[in-house]
């Protein structure tokens, strides 16, 4: 497998400039990635030929907006291997996604008692929201514990599931430790009891190839920030058969088929979700973000980004008092770890004035944090557009700044 990797850096230019006279080496891709010039060029575009309001007008403008932001619904709808584009919802990001469903779900099919499971390793994004709606509708939160090494086991989800599960909302890939879940195991067991499956694949959908109908997800969400495209754009996919059922999340223009004071009518899918002016911009831009990863091809940038990933792991577990969070036997472009008893934010400030950006924290995912004892730790995370040079100076920036404590 080969990957033109100069030519995909000249492609974001970003990637080539200094931080504190030295070379970035930006490592904070789980947090967002970069954008290329294709992407950014397709904002310009929109914003300088085409901008109009979507769906209201009958001009010129109008149509070709519309138009725009109805082809990036069916670039998404392809790159997920979506039934319908209907079954894509275009929100302001994963937190919103999920918020979406949470709330329209379990407006549908929850009562107090009624419970939700979720797993120990899920971003906040997917607990606050089914928290919010604990103290709505009274429905109650279970969690699946994780095992030594950092995983979750079928037979610790069939444990919790009951009468009164209502849905199942979990992490495809960690943003903590960047394991991999079995999601489509953990999806046939939640159907043989007719229980709908959530995947949260931020973390995954701009490193591993995701098909929705192969997978049977109920719902599907991600961020467009996350993948090459901007930010405030992102996707809900949900089957059409749940999003048929469930009220609208948001009121306001566009969602409606007719309103007076008395009475409202709501509009078909997709629209039925997408209250207000969307941002057809960003969704034309995510679309090409989408035609540029298929260009370089998934399959060619999950090769690259697993080589990246075993230099890393040889190359950091020789480090002296190096710790790295999880043991999975499956993961992806994430490395969450901590050096000797060095503070995770320390080591980050010091390795930013090397020129090297990784994340230090809790990365939104406080209760994961508590179960493995810690408060934060120090996250290295990967693109395709990354070197195995550049692990090397994180390599040495490390061994630099542990000599320092
Ligand atoms: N959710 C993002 C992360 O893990 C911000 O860094």
């Amino acid at each position: 497998m080969y990957l033109d990797i100069n030519a995909i850096r000249n492609d974001f230019p970003i990637l080539s400039q200094e931080v504190y006279g030295k070379p970035l080496v930006y490592l904070d891709n789980a947090a967002t990635t970069q954008k290329p010039l294709q992407v950014l060029r397709k904002m310009e575009e929109v914003y300088s030929t085409i901008n109009a309001n979507i769906h209201r007008g009958t001009h010129h403008l109008s149509l070709l907006a519309t138009e725009s932001h109805e082809e990036a619904r069916k670039t998404v709808q392809n790159f997920i291997h979506a039934e319908k584009a209907s079954e894509i919802i275009f929100t302001r990001g994963a937190t919103e996604s999920i918020n979406l469903v949470a709330s329209s779900f379990c407006r549908l099919q929850c009562k107090a008692g009624d419970e939700i499971i979720l797993t120990t390793m899920e971003h906040h994004a997917n607990i606050v929201p089914w928290q919010i709606q604990r103290g709505i509708t009274g429905v109650e939160i279970k969690v699946v514990p994780l095992t030594e090494t950092g995983e979750i086991r079928l037979e610790d989800i069939e444990e919790l599931i009951s009468s009164k599960t209502k849905l199942i909302s979990l992490t495809h890939v960690s943003n903590v430790s960047g394991i991999i879940n079995p999601i489509a195991e953990v999806i046939r067991l939640a159907h043989n009891y007719n229980i709908p499956v959530l995947i949260d694949a931020s973390q995954s959908v701009p490193h591993i190839p995701l098909n929705v109908k192969e997978l049977d997800c109920d719902f599907l969400v991600f961020s467009s920030h996350k993948m090459y495209g901007p930010t405030g754009v992102g996707v809900l996919y949900g089957k059409e058969t749940w999003l048929e059922k469930m009220p609208p999340y948001q009121g306001g223009g566009e969602m409606i088929a007719h309103v007076t004071f008395e009475k409202t009518t709501f509009n078909e899918l997709p629209f039925k979700f997408e209250a207000g002016t969307p941002d057809y911009v960003g969704s034309t831009a995510l679309g090409e973000a989408i035609r540029y990863i298929e260009s370089i091809g998934l399959d060619n940038i999950r090769q690259y980004e697993k080589m990246l990933l075993d230099y890393a792991l040889e190359k950091l577990t020789q480090i002296n008092g190096m710790q790295i969070i999880g043991n999975a036997r499956s993961r992806s472009s994430v490395l969450s770890f901590l050096v000797s008893n060095i503070h995770p934010y320390d080591m980050g400030m010091l390795l930013d004035r090397l020129g090297i950006a990784v994340r230090t924290g809790h990365h939104c995912a406080q209760p994961l944090m508590d179960a493995l004892g810690i408060e934060g730790t120090l996250r290295a995370s990967f693109a395709f557009y990354n070197t195995r040079e550049e692990i090397d100076i994180l390599v040495e920036g490390i061994q630099r700044v542990a000599k320092m404590f």
